[in-house]
C-alpha cells in the first residue's frame, strides 16, 4: 500500500493547471533563473545508520544521516537545492513541510513533479518567504520513506536587523524507529550547556509517521513562542504543562537559561531528550510524572492583528469529516480512513479561485486523533468545538481528536493543485487523502 502513487500512473495534474489561462506559470514555478543565495546539495541514499538506543538500522537518508543536514537559511533568500537519487529504488523527492512554496517546488510525487528515479537529479528553486520552523521529507510513498528516515530540519531565521545574536537556537527532532527513537542528538540525552541568562529557542519537530510525541519541560517556565513555524501573539508563560506535539506539528520553546538544569525530554521512563545546565553536568530530572496540565494551543496567548477572522464573509465553505471503517483498499482488507466516507482518489476534490476567502469545518467522527496537514496554505484557526479560539493560531498541520470540531480559514493566494492529508502517514496511505485545486 502507498499513499501517493495513485497518481504516479499518468494523472500528472500540475499540467492540467498549467493550462489554465486564468494561472500563470510564472506563480506555478520559484524562480527559474537568477543567482541563489544558498544552495544545497541532497542525496537520498541508503545507510546504515546507529540509533540514540544504540541499535543499528538499515535507513534511507539524506546524505547518509538521520535527521539529514540541517538547511538553516534566512528569510527572503533564494534558495536552490539539488536532489540526488543514488539507490532509492521507488524514487524520491523533497517537500517542504509548512513552508508556503510555488506549486512546483512542492515536492509531491504524482502531483507536482516525477517520483526522481535512482541516478536522476531534481532541482528545487524558491524563495523562502515566512521565517520560522520547517521541516523536508520525501514525498514518495512517504509512508515508508519518512519512517525510513528520508526528512530533515529546515529553519528558517528572519531577517538579519530582526535576529537577536544571543539567542541560543537548537533543533529537537524526534522519530520512533519500532519502538526505538533515533533523535537528533547523539546520545539518549545530549548534554549541552548553557550559559545562565541566555535567551533559548528550542524547535521541536515530531517527524514520526504514527505517534503524537509528548515532551515535558522542567526546570524552568517558559512560551510556546510558535506553532507549526508561525509565531503566536503574546504567548503566556507557562509551566509544568505537557506539551503533545503531533506527527509533523513543530512547537518553538523559548526560555532564559537559569542558574540549575533544564531537560526537555519525552516523557515516561525513557531518559530521551536534551539536558541544558551551566556546565552540562547533573543529574537529569525524572518527568515520568505526567504534568497536570496540557498544553492547548485553542486557549493560548492573545489575539494579534488577523488578516480575517469568524465573522468575514467566506467565499467557500467546505466541510470534511474524518471516519474511519473497514474496507478492501489496495487489494487488502483493511481499517480504511475516510474524508466524507470516502478514501483517496474518491475524496472530494475542493476547487477554489485565486484570492477567494475559504472556510473549512473539519470533524473528527472516528476513535483516533487525526492532524491534517494542508500543503502551500497557512489556516487560521478559528474556533475549536464551537468555542472561538484565543489567540492568534496559524496551522498547517492540526491535530482534530476524536469527537473535535475545528473551524480553520485560508486565503487562497498560492495557485496548483495541492495536497491536504492526514499526516499519520498511515492514515495517509489508508485513504485519508485529497486535493484542493485551483479552477
Ligand atoms: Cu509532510 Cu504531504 O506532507
Ligand atoms: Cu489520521
Amino acid at each position: 500500500a502507498n499513499d501517493h502513487a495513485h497518481h504516479s500512473s499518468g494523472n500528472t495534474s500540475s499540467s492540467s493547471a498549467n493550462s489554465n489561462p486564468a494561472v500563470s506559470v510564472s506563480q506555478l514555478t520559484g524562480p527559474r533563473t537568477g543567482t541563489p543565495d544558498r544552495k544545497f546539495t541532497l542525496t537520498a541514499e541508503k545507510a546504515t545508520v546507529r540509533l540514540s538506543s544504540g541499535k543499528s538500522v538499515d535507513a534511507w537518508t539524506y546524505n547518509g544521516q538521520i535527521p539529514g543536514p540541517e538547511l538553516r537559511i534566512k528569510q527572503g533568500e533564494l534558495i536552490e537545492v539539488t536532489l540526488n537519487n543514488k539507490d532509492i529504488e521507488q524514487g524520491a523527492t523533497i517537500h517542504w513541510h509548512g513552508l508556503d512554496v510555488p506549486n512546483a517546488e512542492d515536492g509531491v510525487a504524482g502531483v507536482t513533479q516525477d517520483s526522481v528515479m535512482p541516478g536522476e537529479t531534481y532541482t528545487y528553486r524558491f524563495v523562502a518567504e515566512q521565517a520560522g520552523t520547517f521541516w523536508y521529507h520525501s514525498h514518495q510513498q512517504s509512508k515508508e520513506a519518512v519512517q525510513k528516515g528520508l526528512f530533515g530540519a529546515l529553519i528558517v531565521e528572519p531577517k538579519t536587523d530582526d535576529m537577536d545574536p544571543k539567542v541560543k537556537d537548537i533543533t529537537l527532532m524526534t522519530h520512533r524507529w519500532n519502538e526505538t527513537f533515533a533523535v537528533s542528538v547523539s546520545d539518549s540525552v545530549e548534554r549541552m550547556s548553557i550559559e545562565p541568562g541566555t535567551p533559548v529557542r528550542l524547535r521541536l519537530v515530531n517527524t514520526d509517521d504514527w505517534v503524537r510525541q509528548k515532551y515535558q519541560l522542567t526546570g524552568t517556565p517558559f512560551q510556546v513562542s510558535a506553532i507549526d513555524g508561525s509565531d503566536l501573539h503574546q504567548p503566556e508563560v507557562i509551566e509544568n504543562t505537557l506539551l503533545e506535539l503531533t506527527t509533523g506539528g513543530r512547537y518553538d520553546i523559548t526560555f532564559v537559561m537559569p542558574d540549575t538544569p533544564v531537560f526537555m525530554g519525552i516523557g515516561g521512563k525513557n531518559k530521551l531528550g536534551l539536558f541544558m545546565s551551566p556546565d552540562g553536568k547533573g543529574d537529569i530530572p525524572d518527568n515520568s510524572t505526567v504534568a497536570a496540565t496540557t498544553f492547548n494551543p485553542a486557549a493560548y496567548g492573545s489575539t494579534g492583528p488577523v488578516p480575517f477572522h469568524a465573522a468575514s464573509r467566506f467565499d467557500r465553505n467546505f466541510t470534511m469529516i474524518l471516519d474511519n471503517k473497514l474496507g478492501f483498499y489496495n487489494g487488502q482488507f483493511n481499517n480504511l480512513y475516510t474524508i466524507n466516507g470516502e478514501v483517496f482518489p474518491d475524496t472530494p476534490m475542493f476547487m477554489v479561485r485565486e484570492g477567494e476567502l475559504v472556510k473549512t469545518t473539519i470533524i473528527n467522527r472516528g476513535a483516533v486523533d487525526h492532524p491534517m496537514h494542508l500543503h502551500g496554505h497557512h489556516m487560521l484557526v478559528l474556533s475549536r468545538n464551537g468555542k472561538p479560539v484565543t489567540g492568534t493560531w496559524w496551522s498547517d498541520t492540526l491535530d482534530v481528536l476524536p469527537g473535535d470540531t475545528y473551524e480553520v480559514a485560508f486565503r487562497a493566494d498560492n495557485p496548483g493543485i495541492w495536497m491536504d492529508h492526514c499526516h499519520n502517514l498511515v492514515h495517509a496511505a489508508a485513504g485519508m487523502t485529497m486535493h484542493l485545486m485551483y479552477e
